[in-house]
């Protein structure tokens, strides 16, 4: 497959994605809103986005950024996000392991986590002093859906003294009962350091696919699968590959291992982004993940082309800027992170040795 092979690209710094305009207060309101258009006009229009769209878009990202100084909070992002909350208020944007790497060494003292549950939950896991505040609260995940911390309990019982590894992608009460998370961009190093000749990896069966072939560990494996990469098919891409031969193929290894097989790189979704920016000389991508990416990728890297399909997660897409504004002014009970103290401790521990290992993608 496209795994782990060749050169490790160094581990760029998470990027600061907003240039968020001082309000000047010699400067008009109107004045405000047309800089603040202009700003994100900048960075949009490659997507498709017209003056008057970023037009109307701008009274709520200069009022968001305007609050983020006053709350003094800081918005993180996952990279499957829309353009508008990527480049019009997110300080940070990343995969789920650069993300978390924000959320545990952030000043600020509220996090707004413009993403799904787990990932607001792994951030108040890492920093349980700060207020962690979810916008869209009922965005969830089929792969952190499929397990709950009793199954995980029972699968320990059936198999006593294995070590249990549980992707990220999990809840916080799941997270507790493990020893080890990982994400896709340490997934092969987090199962290798584990003791032992076999593990518990959970809840992705395809994920646990991918990395059986790599490690000489028995993986037992879980029923779950994310609705947005299990979607892709092989033969949908061996067409894309007749018609853009030149086009490098990169997958998540959420996806299929037939498709994952076919794949140039395939790893996490900063690993594609590290590659794309380590091979100038490839000017055209096929991408085998969530749409956003394909649009954060638009923007980031003008000069390449990007070609094929992708799937909507609509659990990401249930972030909008009116929630985020709505919850950093008036949080509504479920918006705000709480998690008890046993769970945070417990899951501390697997997150812990999740960020001790840290980044081990190999990039092609
Ligand atoms: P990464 O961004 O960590 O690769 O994960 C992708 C994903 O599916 C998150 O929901
Ligand atoms: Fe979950 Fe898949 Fe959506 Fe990521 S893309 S949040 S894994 S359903």
């Amino acid at each position: 497959m496209g795994l782990p092979t060749g050169q490790t690209v160094p581990a760029p710094k998470e990027t600061r994605m907003t240039t968020p305009i001082n309000l000047a207060e010699t400067l008009t309101r109107e004045q405000t809103l047309e800089l603040e258009a202009n700003r994100l006009h900048e960075r949009l229009a490659v997507v498709g986005w017209s003056m008057l769209e970023c037009e109307l878009i701008a009274p709520l990202t200069a009022e968001i950024n305007a609050l983020k100084r006053r709350l003094n909070a800081v918005v993180l992002a996952h990279s499957y996000q829309t353009p508008d909350v990527i480049y019009g208020i997110a300080d940070h944007v990343g995969d789920s392991l650069g993300l978390s790497t924000e959320a545990a060494h952030t000043d600020a003292e509220v996090i707004v986590f413009c993403g799904v549950r787990f990932m607001a939950e792994t951030a108040k896991i890492l920093s349980p002093g700060k207020r962690v505040l979810l916008p869209a609260p009922d965005a969830g995940c089929s792969l952190a859906d499929s397990i709950t911390a009793e199954e995980v309990r029972e699968l320990k019982r059936q198999h006593p003294g294995v070590p249990v590894v549980c992707y990220v992608n999990t809840s916080a009460e799941v997270k507790a009962e493990c020893d080890a998370c990982c994400t896709s961009a340490n997934t092969l190093a987090v199962i290798e350091a584990m003791p032992g000749d076999e593990l518990i990896f959970v809840p992705d069966k395809l994920m646990a696919a991918n990395m059986q072939p790599h490690t000489k560990k028995r993986l037992i494996t879980w029923d779950g699968s994310c609705i947005v990469h299990e979607d892709f098919g092989e033969a949908e891409f061996r067409a894309f590959k007749e018609q853009y031969p030149q086009a490098a193929l990169l997958a998540h290894t959420e996806c299929m291992p037939s498709v994952v097989e076919m794949a140039d790189m395939a790893g996490s979704t900063s690993g594609m982004e590290r590659f794309i920016a380590a091979h100038d000389e490839i000017k055209q991508y096929l991408l085998v993940t969530e749409c956003g990416m394909t649009d954060k990728l638009k923007v980031a890297f003008p000069d390449r082309d990007f070609v094929g399909s992708c799937v909507l997660c609509p659990y990401m897409k249930k972030v909008e800027l009116r929630n985020v504004l709505q919850a950093m002014t008036a949080p509504r009970p479920k918006q705000e992170i709480t998690l008890s103290e046993d769970v945070i401790k417990g899951a501390r521990r697997a997150l812990d040795k999740m960020l001790e290992i840290g980044r081990s993608e190999r990039v092609k």
